[in-house]
Parts: C-alpha cells; structure tokens; sequence
C-alpha cells in the first residue's frame, strides 16, 4: 500500500477571479477545504493576485501551467512559482531529465522544502497515430508513458499526471511512492462530457491513484458541495 497522502483536487476551469471566488463561496463552511487545481486560463487571466487570494483562504494549490523551456528558463521560473507558496507544479517530461532537475533544483527553498513537482508525459489529446506519425516517436503510447514517468523519478519528480488505468503501470514501472495524478474521473451515473476513458472516484483508489483531478462533475453540478463530498468520500473511503 502506497503511504502517499490522497485527496481530490478540483479544477477550477474558470476565466475570471470573479467566477473562482463566486465558487469558493459555496464551500466556506466546509470543514475541509478543497484542494483546488488553477490551469493556464485562470492563471493568465488574474496573474499571481488569485494565488494568492485563494492561498489566503487555506486552500491547497496545484499551478497547473505545464512548464516545457529550455533548463536554465525553467529554473529560474519555477523559483519565482516557489516563492508564490504553492503545494503541487508541474512540467512536460518531454523536457528532459535535465530541464526535470533544473526545474526541482529551482522550486526548492532555502529551507530545503518545496511544492510537489509533477511530470505530464504524454497528453492524453494525443493518440498513439499522431505520436508515432507526427512526432516520429517509434514506441507504443504506453511504453513512452512508463519511459516519460521513469525519466521523471530519475529526475527525482515526485510523480506523473496519467489516466486512472495507467496508473498500476507506472507505478509498476517507477514504485508504489511514485504519486499518480489522475484526471477523467466521473461518477457512475454522470455525464462523460468530452472525456473519453472515465474511471469513477472509488475505481481510481482501487487503481492506486494519490490525487484524483475533478472538474465539471463538481464544478457544473447542481450542488457542487455536495458533489465535492461525494468525490471525497468515494475516493478516500469515507463511510459517512
Ligand atoms: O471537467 P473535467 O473533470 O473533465 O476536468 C478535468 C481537468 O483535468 C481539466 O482541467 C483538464 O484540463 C485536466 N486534464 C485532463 N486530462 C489530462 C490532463 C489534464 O482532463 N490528461
């Protein structure tokens, strides 16, 4: 059994600060509070000041801004993002074990800690046909997953962003403590929006998933504190 910490982080796909606060609202007398995902549109849009808006309200944060640059860029840009006193970032592993070290060494304080440093490997957006036949990468999508993970963990990443389903093979490939990070999770009975391999919030803790990314089956439902705690409870096997 993996000792890693689990929880469900929500993707906050919002264009405005307007919108994320208007949301956060909902959970202000939640006991727990989220662990929210902020993505390059909310990002780009209201800067370091809904960072640090949302950190103020004791809220855990993953910046998910995929950095992919030359090493010595990434190092430097990920200082600025450590200073932010965020909890999880990110890069493309297509970067490089280099670019993946240049990028730890950058997000590491004075005082040794840091925010969790997460590798993407392959997008899902991109099929096994375009990666072989547009980006000339020769091996299957799921060898290059396994070889992209391995790369991060020699790097000393602390895990990779996959679907639930690749989760047992890079775990596989890299060790239980190597974190999952795992998106395309929909409750049984909802809606697949423009997902196409969906796994449920208890099926992914069967998978070994450490973080489930949730974003419309909360942020679009009804009742989204309700939807969160019903994500929570299902993922980490709370019987309420
Ligand atoms: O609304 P939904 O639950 O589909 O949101 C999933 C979130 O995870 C979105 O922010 C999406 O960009 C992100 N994501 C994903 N698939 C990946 C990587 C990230 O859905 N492979």
């Amino acid at each position: 059994m993996s000792m890693n910490a689990k929880d469900v982080i929500i993707a906050c796909d919002f264009a405005s600060a307007e919108q994320t606060i208007a949301f956060l609202d909902k959970f202000q007398n939640e006991e727990r509070k989220p662990f929210l995902k902020i993505g390059m549109e909310l990002y780009y849009a209201e800067g370091n000041a809904i960072v640090r808006e949302i950190k103020s309200r004791g809220h855990k944060i993953f910046l998910d801004l995929k950095l992919h640059d030359i090493p010595n860029t990434v190092r430097k840009a990920m200082a600025v993002l450590s200073s932010l006193d965020v909890d999880m970032v990110n890069v493309h592993a297509a970067g490089t074990v280099e670019m993946m070290k240049a990028a730890k060494e950058g997000l590491t304080r004075p005082d040794g800690s840091r925010p969790l440093l997460i590798a993407v490997t392959q997008l899902t957006s991109t099929s096994e046909k375009v990666m072989q036949e547009e980006l000339l990468i020769g091996s299957t999508i799921g060898d290059t997953i396994i070889k992209y993970a391995q790369n991060a963990k020699a790097a000393g990443l602390d895990g990779v962003v996959c679907s639930p389903l690749e989760s047992t093979i890079v775990k596989e490939g890299c060790g239980q403590e190597f974190m999952t990070i795992t998106p395309g999770i929909r409750f049984a009975d909802s809606a697949a929006d423009d997902q196409v391999r969906i796994t449920s919030p208890a099926r992914a803790r069967q998978l070994g998933s450490d973080y489930i990314v949730v974003g419309r089956p909360i942020t679009a439902a009804d009742d989204p504190v309700a939807a969160y705690r019903r994500c929570v409870a299902e993922f980490l096997e709370i019987n309420e």
